[in-house]
């Protein structure tokens, strides 16, 4: 299967149709498609194209079964047969600026590009740093929710979890955050309708 031949939900339908989904079938996903719909995820936007974003992909039962204690026993987290944890790490991106300068960049003007990016974070505290990646790492998530949604799986976007047990649960560093917890999977409920503010409330024309 490939993202050229596979058939998806156009972007309106995609938008219409994801709800948070909090009851899933068993049916497993298949590697190749987790695969196409990280790569495609992987096309989010990000401020210097820094691509903060990290992801656990989890489908170890014993695994997700400890994830769930550690979101407050939230049974989505067990059921699902995917569950995907979604962090920052901006050390690990700081620390490897090259992979993520354009390879179009050369010479004197990579150079620069790489001090400038350093120099905008210089002197900021860790949680500084990672609540800069979590907002980058935000824009990653709503891709993601809406491919997801686009291969006819469904997701919950998550921060009811306690982020220390997650760690320790899956050895991630101590300095990263974890804007989110989503896990996927096909739906067995219908969820919620959606229910929001409407565009007046939350816009101005100038
Ligand atoms: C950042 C974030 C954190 C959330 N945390 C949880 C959570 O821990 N558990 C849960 O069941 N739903 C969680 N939700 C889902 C929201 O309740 C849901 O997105 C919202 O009510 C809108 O409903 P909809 O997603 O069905 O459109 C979270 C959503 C977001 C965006």
């Amino acid at each position: 299967m490939s993202t050229e031949t596979t058939s998806l939900l156009d972007v309106r339908s995609a938008v219409l149709t994801r709800r948070s989904i909090r009851k899933y079938k068993k049916d497993p996903i298949p590697e190749d498609t987790l695969r196409e719909m990280l790569d495609l995820a992987q096309k989010a936007p990000s401020a210097w194209n820094l691509q903060p974003w990290r992801v656990v992909v989890v489908r170890d039962q014993a695994t997700k079964e400890a994830l769930k204690e550690a979101s407050f026993g939230q049974a989505h987290v067990a059921e699902a047969p995917v569950v995907l944890v979604i962090y920052s790490d901006m050390r690990d991106t700081l620390e490897n600026l090259d992979q993520v300068i354009h390879p179009g960049v050369h010479g004197e003007r990579r150079e620069a590009q790489k001090a400038g990016i350093l120099k905008a974070f210089e002197g900021k505290s860790s949680e500084a740093l990672e609540a800069w990646g979590a907002g980058q790492t935000y824009i990653y998530l709503g891709f993601l929710m809406l491919i997801v949604r686009a291969y006819g799986y469904d997701s919950v976007p998550m921060l009811g979890f306690d982020p220390g047990r997650v760690k320790a649960i899956l050895d991630l560093p101590e300095h990263v955050a974890i804007p989110a917890l989503l896990p996927i999977g096909l739906r067995d409920e219908e969820g919620f309708s959606h229910h929001r503010l409407p565009i007046d409330r939350v816009t101005r024309w100038h």
